[in-house]
């Protein structure tokens, strides 16, 4: 006596639902990779803060832009996007340096992307973006705003100079 299964898979479906399977396995294993052996990050957004405001705000970083030592080699800068530039412009670290970054825009959205690094963020007015990147090398590392943000956008740069 032969049970008949509940439901038919045609076979070729069968092997689709296997490929299927597998690509999952494949994706979750290059999240994995991704983040923990070669130090991808999400941009983090959970600090909101008044874009009328956060420029002027004695209590606002963003009323005084920069860098800030934390430590011998470990820095925090605030970074301030606005048409049509960032404030500060440029940044000095020594080589070796850890770098955390705050962005946040006081008007319309923005990106801000440095080169040779793994920091890409889009900057939203009312939200400050961060990221940490250790500068290993020494040299110059432009940094651009990626998100359309009208005609004076192609200015919008500025350097983090690593020093030897
Ligand atoms: Cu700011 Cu494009």
């Amino acid at each position: 006596m032969t049970t008949k299964p509940i439901i038919e898979i045609d076979p070729y479906e069968k092997t689709w639902m296997r490929i299927s399977l597998g690509l999952l396995v494949v994706f979750i294993i290059m999240v994995g990779v991704a983040g923990y052996a070669l130090g991808f990050q999400l941009p983090a957004s959970e600090t909101r803060v008044n874009p009328q405001t956060v420029a002027t705000d004695p209590n606002s970083p963003w009323s005084n832009p920069g860098l800030r030592e934390l430590a011998p080699g470990k820095y925090e800068v605030y970074i301030l996007a606005q048409i049509w530039l960032f404030n500060p412009r440029e940044i000095t670290v020594p080589v070796g340096s850890t770098v955390t970054f705050y962005v946040t825009s006081k008007d319309v959205q923005h990106g801000f992307k440095i080169q040779d690094t793994n920091i890409n963020m889009q900057i939203i007015p009312g939200y400050v973006s961060t990221l940490t990147h250790v500068f290993d090398k020494p040299g110059e590392y432009p940094y651009i705003c990626t998100e359309y943000c009208g005609s004076g956008h192609a200015a919008m740069f500025g350097k983090i100079i690593v020093e030897p």
